[in-house]
């Protein structure tokens, strides 16, 4: 039976396409792989988690103060970082059909190896004398290894009905990243690729003008410091905030729109004297934490992972990731929405070290300089805008009654307010018309439909997340009273007319964290 968990993400990916939230980039070319559009209803998702996100990092602190720093920057900053030398992935490929694996992601895997010395072809002189491995993992499977082996000298040495040479066999157990999970042909040894896409500024396409497309945002904020803390006379601790797309090559993007090659971040980089960071980085992860619970996830659905000393980044002291239960398949099932590390004075110091402007701070009350400690929640918009909409997803009743939901937050919902007049008649669509047009003047993001049955329209509105239906019925055109219906409780409430604009801003006011 299926798992119904796994069946959760086709249903969505499918709604997403259908209702226009998500969809393959650039599809009508056969699509572009870790690259996806965000359709009509999915950039106003998307950007509703931005702006919950900068409401709550941004606007509710009096001292964290927004920026928007180029994506493209000097060169020199990303030596400065370590992520040219060390922001790399290793990565190993397959014999046979040069499929690529980020070789750390590859799951551990048993059976028995047949190690061949080559193969001769059984119709002609050829031969190959390079040795190739294939892994069984069951008795099942040794005709398949064997197919696999013969199809390498075949295919890659060019050894027509090949016959196989010099076959030993061994017991592995529990080995990562030799063989390809798919076919279980060898993988050759791991590289370590360096996951920054590279461009060229200007019109010469070489080394000396070679840039990066950013891989975190977090770059564009340190080298700024100075700047923002002179023009704002921030004292510290104070934090420094943006949201904006990020890059990396992925080796094996993956999972919709969870791991892919161009995406958005929401980073925060909070300075703080050395010394009190400890404190400041529990108060961010409990904040963070707090915030996707006040966006409508599930509690249980969320949980801190600790990162092992010996796995930190090469500039964290301690990292803590909230993870949500994403229903894929072909990995562990918790999956970062976001980092939270104290990336001690690490980066100022670099950038000072490399810059040769040092980044430090004048503390005017005890007169003493320092390099400020940072502490850095930084989240994926499109992870976090993914596990919204997962989490949102529900199908309620049965048969005729059956309805698909998306349960989603009224703040994040992309539209706020359906106007649907109950007849094509009576004055009722003019009506419809006419309030529609107030809600969009009072910048609430509303739909008109006037087509099909009421049930279906409901049907469609639930199914696009959006909390409020307004009915306008016989009794709007006698007492001048609306119908609102909530999208969860499907509860109804007659509201004035001319009270409607009104209740429905009160509504999602009151509904903000
Ligand atoms: N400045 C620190 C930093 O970039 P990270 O853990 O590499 O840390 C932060 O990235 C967040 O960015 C992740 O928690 C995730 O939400 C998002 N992210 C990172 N790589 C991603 C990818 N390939 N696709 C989608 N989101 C990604």
């Amino acid at each position: 039976m299926a798992d119904p968990r796994q069946e959760k993400i086709a249903l969505l990916t499918s709604l997403a396409k259908r209702r226009g939230f998500i969809y393959q980039s650039s599809e009508i070319y056969g699509g572009l792989r870790g690259c996806w559009d965000y359709g009509p209803l999915g950039a106003l998702l998307k950007m509703n988690v931005k702006s919950a996100w900068w409401r709550s990092v941004v606007t509710k602190h009096g001292n964290v103060y927004g920026h928007d720093s180029s994506i493209i920057m000097h060169p020199k900053v990303w030596e400065a970082s370590g992520h040219l030398s060390g922001f790399c992935d290793p990565l190993v490929e397959c014999l046979l059909s040069g499929s690529r694996f980020r070789q750390d992601q590859l799951e551990a895997e048993s059976g028995t190896v047949f190690e061949y010395c080559g193969a001769k072809s059984t119709v002609n002189d050829k031969r190959s004398d390079d040795s190739y491995k294939v892994l069984a993992k069951n008795k099942g499977e040794y005709d398949k290894a064997k197919k696999t082996a013969r199809e390498f000298y075949s295919v890659k040495r060019g050894i027509e009905k090949p016959e196989l040479l010099g076959e030993k066999s061994y017991e592995i157990k529990d080995s990562v990243g030799e063989f390809n999970p798919e076919n279980g042909g060898q993988l050759s040894e791991a590289r370590n690729f360096n996951l920054m896409l590279k461009t060229f500024l200007g019109p010469a396409e070489d080394s000396a003008a070679t840039v990066y497309l950013r891989p975190e945002t977090a770059q564009g904020i340190f080298v700024n410091f100075d700047n923002v803390r002179q023009a704002t006379r921030a004292k510290i601790p104070f934090g420094i905030a943006q949201t904006g797309k990020s890059f990396r090559n992925e080796i094996t993007p993956k999972n919709f729109t969870f791991r892919t090659r161009e995406f958005e971040q929401m980073e925060l980089e909070f300075f703080c004297k050395p010394g009190t960071d400890e404190e400041w980085h529990e108060k961010w992860k409990n904040e963070r934490m707090q915030w996707y619970i006040d966006y409508g996830i599930k509690k249980e659905n969320l949980r801190f992972y600790e990162h092992p000393k010996e796995k930190l980044a090469h500039y964290a002291k301690s990292c803590s990731d909230i993870e949500y239960l994403f229903p894929f398949k072909a990995q562990p099932e918790w999956g970062e929405l976001e980092g939270i590390a104290n990336r001690t004075d690490f980066d100022l110091k670099t950038h000072g070290e490399f810059s040769g402007k040092i980044l430090s701070y004048f503390d005017e009350e005890t007169k003493e300089h320092y390099i400020p400690y940072v502490i850095e929640p930084s989240a994926g918009g499109d992870r976090a805008t993914l596990a919204f909409l997962l989490d949102a997803y529900a199908e309620e009743g049965e048969g005729d009654e059956k309805r698909v939901l998306l349960k989603l937050h009224p703040c994040l919902a992309p539209v706020k307010v359906a106007v649907l007049p109950l007849v094509k008649k009576e004055g009722m669509p003019e009506i419809a018309e006419k309030l529609y047009a107030e809600f969009l003047d009072e910048d609430v993001n509303a739909q008109i439909d006037i087509n099909a049955s009421i049930g279906k329209r409901y049907a469609r509105q639930d199914e696009i997340g959006t909390p409020w239906c307004i009915t306008i019925d016989g009794d709007t055109v006698e007492s001048g009273t609306v119908t609102v219906r909530d999208r969860d409780t499907k509860e109804q409430e007659k509201v004035a007319l001319n009270e409607a604009v009104d209740y429905i801003s009160k509504k999602l006011r009151k509904s903000r964290p």
